[in-house]
């Protein structure tokens, strides 16, 4: 279901699991506040008795290779270590995830039994009443697909954008996360927990950092548009000067014209075969991400029903850090999050070139990140099953 694109594999220095501590900081900002949650809000003797069972079952959606994900459950169970319970993690994530490094990398000493869960978390991935814990961190912005059929020239995403198309992406997050929290809904037994963690906006805002980073990919890519137009300028300029100016005095008569013309033909098309970008592709292209504004999200969750919102707020994991955000740090860290959505559009030569086009950017990107650093950009949610 819906379209896939893998955080990048592996445990090189380029992979995820070497390049996500910002989405670890997002996690260690709200860690207190989740074991609170789960003292105050899950009364274990009573979902136990429901399940018939004294294992507890969580499942972590969108948990990537780690290692982000083994101190979110470990969080999780912390508090209800001292009861005499047993753990059982599902670690889901689509099928094209790397859960071979997920699953080598594993604490060696865990408190839990763990299990992979491959497939997409917009339908049903377990039993009915057989969840008692879900966590989901840094992975509902994925939409299942991009708005299909907007017009969103300008753009590469709908933050900002003008009103039709930001509404097509409002529209396909409020389908996705329908979905989600029907299955959620038919997964978790009454009184179970359900975490949220992911980037937002607040009411009345359109631009976070996140948002503003995928405005430089558009200019990068735009820019990438204009060198290939730049170098087909040279490449006519060059063919005009020492082709037909060479020719010049028998313009008209010279037998090679021809074949020199198919050469330069021939030339311009091996270019666009090394990484031309087309403007109608750049067009063509919309981030199947979101950033929901807080009343988006409670609208959805109130429209399905099955949950209790216990706990709702935008927390600014940033102020974490000293200073703003530094952006050349995210620049290289978002890059293994994001490069498979770009290669799979354009290819992985252009996204290569638009990734490093982005570096010489990053004063201004920094300038960005300077500006919004006051606005709290990552949503918590507690839920609790009716
Ligand atoms: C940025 S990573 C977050 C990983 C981890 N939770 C963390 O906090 O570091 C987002 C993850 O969500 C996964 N994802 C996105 N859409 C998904 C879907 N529909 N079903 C399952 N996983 C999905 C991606 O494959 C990716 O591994």
């Amino acid at each position: 279901m819906g379209e896939s694109f893998p955080m990048k594999s592996g445990d090189d220095s380029h992979s995820y699991s070497k390049n996500s501590l910002y989405q670890k900081l997002a996690s260690d900002t709200v860690k207190e506040m989740i074991q609170e949650s789960v003292i105050k809000y899950l009364d274990t003797d009573k979902v136990t008795s429901s399940m018939g069972s004294t294992t507890i079952a969580l499942a972590d959606f969108g948990c990537s290779i780690g290692p982000n994900t083994f101190l979110a459950v470990q969080n999780l169970i912390q508090p209800l270590q001292t009861k005499n319970l047993e753990f059982q993690v599902f670690f889901n994530d689509h099928f094209s995830n790397d859960f071979n490094t997920l699953l080598t990398s594993l604490p060696p000493e865990r408190p839990y039994h763990a299990a992979a869960v491959g497939g997409s978390f917009y339908g049903r991935l377990f039993p009915r009443n057989s969840l008692t814990i879900a966590y989901s961190s840094q992975s509902l912005h994925w939409l299942s697909k991009p708005p299909q059929g907007v017009n969103n020239e300008a753009g590469i995403h709908g933050s900002g954008a003008p009103e039709p198309v930001a509404r097509a992406y409002s529209a396909q997050f409020e389908a996705d996360l329908g979905c989600f929290l029907d299955a959620r809904a038919e997964e978790i037994v009454s009184g179970g927990l359900m975490f949220l963690v992911m980037p937002a906006t607040p009411d009345g805002l359109t631009q976070t950092e996140l948002s503003a980073l995928f405005d430089f990919y558009g200019y990068s890519l735009m820019d990438l548009a204009d060198k290939v137009l730049c170098s087909l300028k040279l490449q006519t300029f060059y063919f005009r000067k020492h082709i037909l100016f060479k020719n010049r005095n028998y313009f008209h008569f010279d037998p090679l014209l021809k074949i020199k013309k198919f050469y330069f033909r021939k030339h311009l098309f091996s270019l666009n075969v090394q990484g031309v970008v087309e403007k109608s592709r750049i067009e063509e292209f919309n981030l199947p991400i979101h950033i929901p504004r807080l009343g988006e999200m409670r609208e959805v969750i109130e429209k399905n029903g099955c949950f209790r919102i216990e706990r709702m707020e935008l927390t600014n994991p940033k102020s974490k850090v000293a200073g703003p955000l530094d952006a050349a740090n995210v620049v290289t860290h978002m890059r293994s999050a994001m490069e498979g959505v770009f290669a799979a559009h354009f290819g992985a030569s252009v996204a290569d070139q638009m990734f490093d086009n982005v570096v010489p950017m990053t004063p201004r990107i920094a300038d960005c990140f300077k500006a919004l650093h006051h606005i709290s950009n990552q949503l918590f949610v507690v839920l609790t099953r009716k």
